[in-house]
């Protein structure tokens, strides 16, 4: 990525962090400091530099919460962090004086958020399933991180009123409901045979550190998503679903002979293409449609409408086709999945 494109994508930050008032002001700071915005240039080809950056920033602090730069981190030091408006001079001293650490980051890591929130878009897609289907379908996430998404059935949600799944459960994803329709009845879900995962790089929830990234691409301010998100990876450390290590778009073609066939197939991905590089996303969406070759195959996604429009102004798709029958939008969310609309 150029040093321009890359600076169009912090200038991009009202936007892209839209609920951070740290990181928006963080952004604008990196978007006129070529210096910073060619740190964040040494991330992996494909990953978000904003992203990036900011987690990278955001581990080191976590790891050493006695630095200046600690003091405008909500997830650090609570209410009492400073205003973000006097965050940028620290924040630029803290990446001079971390510059080994944070290239070692940069180049290593990858943008995988695990949102537990997104379950609900796997139980409004399973809903639809099971309404299609004679009620069994084998379960296959692609980008999983951690595999939060793929025990979507052991976390209980509470959507416009209504409570949804196992009770009593480990967690609850509240979610507000942006609808007049009444709430689907989220219990309505297939029986899942089977389930697995593909992700370019499986993180392993019982890992302190991998944990700790995990935290790190939390948004400082959004304290009770890093709480539920510590609560959903203690729960995945105990109960570690199957995730295949390797890049979905050579992954799948051979997986697809190895999984059953004798069932419908529910592919879920949420936020993953956008993580794909654009020169390989239609390869990314042929990998996944070729796997309806040998049974049903009903594809679930809960993706950004792209790069440039990453909120889109109103919000993520939640689609879903089937390739034996109609395909249809099902809802929009934002992306962190605090609320749903409706869209059928
Ligand atoms: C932003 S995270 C989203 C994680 C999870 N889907 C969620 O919504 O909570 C994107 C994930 O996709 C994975 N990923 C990106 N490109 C991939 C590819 N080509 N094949 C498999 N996994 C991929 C990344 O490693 C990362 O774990």
């Amino acid at each position: 990525m150029t040093r321009e494109e890359t600076r169009r994508r912090f200038a991009d930050g009202d936007t892209w962090f839209a609920t951070s008032p740290l990181y928006r002001e963080l952004s604008r700071a990196v978007a006129a400091d070529d210096d910073l915005l060619d740190l964040a240039a040494r991330s992996r080809s494909g990953q978000q530099p904003a992203n990036m950056l900011m987690a990278a920033v955001h581990l080191l602090v976590l790891k050493d919460p006695s630095s200046a730069l600690a003091a405008f981190y909500p997830s650090v030091v609570g209410h009492a962090a400073q205003p973000p408006g006097r965050a940028a001079a620290p924040f630029r001293q803290f990446c001079e004086a971390h510059l080994p650490a944070l290239e070692a980051i940069l180049q290593t890591r990858l943008v995988q958020t695990n949102v537990p929130n997104r379950g609900v878009a796997v139980r409004l897609g399973m809903r639809e399933a099971a309404r299609r289907t004679d009620g069994r379908v084998f379960f296959l996430e692609v980008g999983p991180s951690a595999g939060i998404q793929l025990l979507f059935d052991r976390w209980a949600v509470e959507l416009g009123g209504r409570h949804f799944g196992p009770d009593p459960a480990p967690l609850t994803l509240a979610v507000e409901w942006r609808s007049s329709d009444p709430v689907p009845d989220l219990d309505d879900q297939p029986t899942v045979v089977g389930r697995i995962g593909v992700d370019l790089n499986p993180v392993d929830a019982g890992d302190s550190e991998e944990r700790l990234w995990l935290k790190a691409l939390v948004w400082p301010e959004h304290r009770a998503r890093m709480a539920q998100l510590e609560q959903a990876l203690a729960v995945v450390a105990a109960h570690p679903p199957r995730i295949l290590a390797g890049d979905a778009i050579e992954l799948l073609p051979s997986l697809g002979s190895r999984i059953p066939d004798t069932v419908p197939l529910v592919v879920f991905h949420a936020m993953v293409r956008i993580h794909v590089e654009e020169s390989r996303q239609e390869a990314f969406d042929r990998a996944i449609e070729g796997l309806a070759a040998r049974r049903r195959l009903l594809h679930v996604s809960l993706e950004a409408p792209g790069m440039d429009r990453p909120q889109g102004g109103s919000g993520h798709l939640l689609r879903f086709r089937d390739s034996a029958g109609e395909d249809v939008d099902l809802a929009r969310a934002d992306g962190h999945c605090t609320w749903i609309e409706s869209l059928v």
